[in-house]
């Protein structure tokens, strides 16, 4: 009957059990996800990583206690600086399969452990952060460093509603909602700007926000072909336009 130590306490077992089964028989805690007793460990979800001496070098190495059988005199721990680093990396990997499981969340808590910030479907390429500031202009969104790590955040307050941000964005992490003559353009849970919107004088469809159409009014006042603005959706505008070049040439024949 092998004798093992696990924290430093002696526990005997039987032949062919598992360091795992072992910690279970006499109350010690270790983390488990993919392990049931009923079936064969699968050793899937590495949760239960452990901290044991290697069998070739007998320097301290980590395993899975759900699959590592025990052997007389191992000596295992199951905190320490090498368990928890070995705990985070396969939480932060479960987390990455199934971001909304509280199960997941609830036992890192229980362990200490700091799984990091969900993921939140944005990939950090900075196109709708670029495209505010370099084309559009009101430069509305920025890179903010939140618990180590950057995301994607609004500047209060400077956001125009025309919604470029979310069109240009490859992973449609930034929501455009049109809803009652409010359009809200938001990421994640912060929203960007929430804008009322301006119907067009040709067909009524609720069209643009007036920040955005006074953002275009002073961007373009200047240029000399711009004639007195009217509050044209864009299928109008086009409409328009093309009676104003028809009639024009028919004048000029
Ligand atoms: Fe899942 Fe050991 S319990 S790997």
């Amino acid at each position: 009957m092998p004798k093992i130590t696990i924290d430093d306490h002696e526990y005997k077992a039987e032949e062919g059990m598992t360091v795992l089964q072992v910690a279970r028989a006499n109350g010690v805690q270790i983390p488990t996800l993919c392990y049931h007793p009923s079936l064969k460990p699968s050793g899937s979800c590495r949760l239960c990583a452990v901290e044991v001496p290697g069998r070739a070098t007998g320097k301290r190495i980590t395993m899975l206690a759900c699959i590592l059988k025990v052997k007389e005199g191992m000596a295992v721990k199951t905190r320490g600086e090498a368990v928890k680093r070995a705990r985070t990396r396969a939480f932060k990997n479960l987390l990455q399969m199934a971001p909304q499981s509280k199960t997941i969340l609830e036992l890192a808590r229980a362990y200490d452990i700091d799984p990091g910030p969900p993921p939140d479907g944005c990939v950090r390429c900075r196109l709708c952060i670029r495209v505010c500031t370099e084309i559009v202009g009101p430069g509305a969104l920025k890179m903010e460093k939140r618990g180590g790590m950057n995301f994607v955040t609004p500047v209060e307050g400077l956001c125009i509603g025309c919604a470029t941000c979310a069109n240009i964005c490859p992973t449609d992490v930034i929501k455009v909602d049109d809803h009652d003559n409010v359009r809200t353009i938001s990421i994640r849970d912060e929203i960007i700007g929430k804008h009322p919107l301006e119907r067009c004088e040709g067909c009524g469809k609720l069209y643009a926000t007036p920040k955005f159409l006074d953002h275009i009014h002073k961007r373009t006042s200047a240029h000399t072909d711009v004639k007195t603005p009217h509050h044209y959706c864009q299928t109008c505008a086009k409409l328009f336009s093309d009676r104003v070049k028809s009639f024009t040439d028919h004048v000029q024949r």
